[in-house]
């Protein structure tokens, strides 16, 4: 029985996914690293300073872990200054109807973002009230792929984890859903989202009946 929905935030709720990429393609170009969609990619859903040493590379060590942390705060004002300007414009399609629909229904709502920024977004994007808990990411051990931020928001949901649908636009994030015990829907590139229960191209096509015929199966 479908008891809550878990949200990913940069890229499901809104197209945060691209303003990280573009602080993180600013930083790699100031520093002369290659670096391109490709391996954005591999940065999708994953912490700050784990992002700086993939996008670094192999000279990630030729930097001291204080270097790091100035390297990791430049990228981060260049994300602070991008999302300034998000408005409610800026929700991803569908995805206000699906808050509201959800909300209209019982299902309990949670936001699981490895993201420090992230309850900035949510109240620039004006849905904050929505989500019964957002897990904050300075609370956990472990960085998806890795189940803890799923188990945590079922946890402070108080709802059983098989009891939640996640839903993700990355690969590390389908991943920890699947391994928290919870069926997973992906926003993207079906190839990319293979593990995924069920891959949407965008958030219009979610709605809570879909979700309902998910659980059932
Ligand atoms: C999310 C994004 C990642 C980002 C991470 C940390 O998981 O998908 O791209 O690196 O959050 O975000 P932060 O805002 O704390 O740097
Ligand atoms: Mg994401």
């Amino acid at each position: 029985r479908l008891e809550a929905v878990i949200f990913d935030l940069d890229g499901v709720i809104t197209d945060t996914a691209e303003y990280h990429y573009l602080a993180w393609k600013e930083l790699a170009d100031d520093l002369g690293v290659v670096f391109d969609r490709e391996t954005n990619e591999q940065l999708k859903g994953i912490g700050r300073m784990e992002s700086l040493d993939i996008l670094l590379g192999p000279s990630a060590a030729n930097f001291t872990t204080e270097q790091k942390q100035v390297l990791a705060a430049e990228k981060n004002e260049k994300y602070k200054a991008l999302i300034e300007r998000i408005t409610p414009n800026d929700l991803l399609p569908g995805i206000r109807p699906l808050l509201e629909e959800l909300r209209a229904s019982n299902v309990k709502m949670a936001v699981a973002s490895a993201s420090k920024n992230a309850v900035t977004v949510l109240r620039k994007l004006e849905i904050e009230p929505f989500f019964d808990v957002v897990v904050d990411p300075n609370s956990l051990a472990k960085g998806k792929p890795d189940p803890e931020i799923f188990l945590a928001a079922a946890e402070q949901l108080d709802v059983e984890p098989t009891n939640c649908i996640g839903i993700e636009d990355a690969a590390a994030g389908i991943e920890a859903i699947k391994a928290a015990n919870m069926d997973a829907i992906g926003v993207g590139d079906p190839r990319l989202l293979s593990n995924a229960d069920v891959v949407v191209e965008d958030p219009s096509i979610i709605n809570l009946e879909m979700l309902e015929q998910q659980m059932a199966k």
